[in-house]
């Protein structure tokens, strides 16, 4: 991040400004993801039972990979609550992410392909593993689009990436203590469908009527510590096997989808086409000292009355730290913080810490910018993710938006370990930051939001005394509950 001289934060750019032309189909989308218009209202659509429900396989307790123990950490409701809250947040709380376990020897299950209920936190079988597939567990996130689109519209596709950037961030989080782990944001969605056992996107419905497509867009490797590193993951093997069982059909699970959701669908799919690099490139994961189980099963978004109160400057500057070096890819990371001398930070080159990028409360502008969510104008740092060109290829439009919701799942992640409340923001419109800094508008837009705020009661100091180090409160500290309503960004 360059190291730019202060200047005062811009005011927003007029909600009626005019819209760029859209060369083509995914920058149309951008486009319209981005624009003040405000989705239709449709209603809450229900999460449908889970369509695998093949006999559940029992665990083998003692396996170096515990399965249980992942997923109980990142993607499965705790036992006996309704299943809308879990370890990884979710725009809307709906939960679009599906896991695909594709595990070889040295799991807590058997070797064979299963498909995670994360409602239930059960494992159903869907067919054998590869002949000598070698030991681990391959975890293939997709995601199950209806019920984001039925709620966000033409704004929730890239919802549907951060979501899962969430998912394998809770995932590399939860399995890291134990395992190595691996992770891969750009694999070819047709290979990581095959993979899975699952028909390629497109074909979904002719294949497997009556059932929803999932759209794959990210995978996970858990190994065994100590193991060979320059073996490519067994995307191959997998995906060499004929496909696994199918979901059962359902009622309204759609064999016409509604033309926002048709469109969004063929989006995703071309967004995870990677026919050059279809094993993808895959990133080693670690977990910040700080981050306990516990914190990783209490992290819950905070009602935005208990986000008023700016965290103190060295802690701000660790998240900015682990936003910014969990991936070696993705988005520019800034955090803009409120309190006396509001200003916006970036990280300093080479050094710790955070460096003035410009003096001025531009909190206002991001509440206007996320989608009008008011609270933000007083919330007490927003750490923000941008990036992402009108023009953006493909696969930048992907990783900005998956890699900004990993790291901003190991930040929130981290946060909470340091005793931090905080929110993940998800529709940003018109937030071209980069032209608010009067740079070239168009280059540098919001992908993603991570409001952050001190604890009522805890001792670390504000932004605005700069002299005094913060001192980090206890990492048990309990999240508050959530306000329990959805938001509709
Ligand atoms: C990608 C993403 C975008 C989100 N966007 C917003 C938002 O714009 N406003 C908001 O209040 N909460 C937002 N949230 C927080 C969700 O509402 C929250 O995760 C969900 O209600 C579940 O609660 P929990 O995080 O406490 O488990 C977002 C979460 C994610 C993962």
């Amino acid at each position: 991040m360059p190291d730019t001289p202060v200047r005062t934060a811009a005011p927003v750019r007029g909600a009626g400004a005019v819209l760029p032309a859209a060369p083509d189909l995914l920058c149309a989308a951008l486009v319209e993801a981005r624009s003040p218009r405000v989705p239709e209202l449709s209603p809450y659509a229900p999460e449908r039972p889970f369509p695998w429900n093949a006999p559940v396989t029992a665990g083998e307790p003692g396996a170096v990979i515990d399965l249980d123990r992942v997923l109980r950490l990142s993607l499965a409701a705790p036992v006996g609550t309704p299943g809308r809250l879990r370890p990884v947040p979710s725009a809307g709380a709906l939960h679009p992410v599906r896991a695909h376990l594709l595990l070889g020897q040295g799991c807590s299950l058997p070797p064979g392909r299963y498909a995670h209920d994360p409602r239930t936190h059960r494992a159903h079988l869907r067919g054998p593993a590869p002949d000598g597939v070698r030991p681990g567990a391959l975890v293939v996130l997709t995601v199950a689009a209806s019920r984001t689109i039925a709620h966000y519209g033409h704004r929730a596709w890239p919802l549907l990436l951060l979501d899962t950037g969430h998912a394998a961030a809770a995932l590399a989080l939860a399995g890291a203590t134990r395992a190595d782990v691996l992770v891969s944001l750009d694999a070819d969605g047709s290979l990581l469908s095959a993979a899975a056992g699952l028909p390629d996107a497109p074909d979904w419905q002719n294949i497997w009527p009556g059932t929803e497509p999932e759209l794959p867009l990210a995978a996970v490797l858990l190994t065994p510590p100590g193991g060979p590193s320059d073996i490519d993951p067994p995307l191959r093997a997998w995906a060499a096997l004929p496909r696994a069982s199918a979901p059962t059909p359902q009622p309204g699970a759609d064999t016409t989808p509604p033309c926002e959701l048709a469109a969004a669908r063929h989006l995703l799919h071309h967004i995870a086409e990677a026919p050059g690099r279809p094993g993808g490139t895959w990133h080693p994961a670690s977990r910040p000292g700080e981050v306990t189980d516990r914190a990783l099963e209490t992290r819950r978004s905070a009602p935005p009355d208990d986000l008023k109160r700016p965290p103190g400057k060295e802690l701000l500057a660790r998240i900015l730290a682990t936003a910014r070096s969990v991936r070696p890819d993705g988005p520019d990371w800034t955090v803009a913080v409120g309190g006396a001398t509001p200003a916006l930070y970036a990280a300093t080159p080479g050094r710790p810490g955070l460096g003035v990028r410009a003096v001025g409360d531009a909190r206002p502008t991001l509440a206007h910018w996320a989608a009008g969510q008011q609270w933000i104008a007083t919330s007490g740092a927003v750490l923000l993710a941008h990036g992402c060109p009108d023009d953006a290829s493909h696969a930048t439009v992907r990783s900005s938006h998956l890699v900004a919701g990993y790291a901003a799942g190991a930040a929130q992640a981290h946060a909470t370990a340091l005793g931090l409340r905080s929110r993940p923001i998800g529709s940003w419109q018109q937030a071209d930051l980069g032209a608010a800094f009067g740079d070239t508008p168009g280059r540098d837009w919001i992908v993603h939001g991570l409001v952050l705020g001190a604890p009522p009661t805890a001792a670390d100091s504000p932004v605005t005394t700069e002299a005094t180090p913060a001192t980090p409160p206890t990492a048990s500290a309990a999240p508050a509950a959530p306000s329990g309503e959805e938001e509709r960004p």
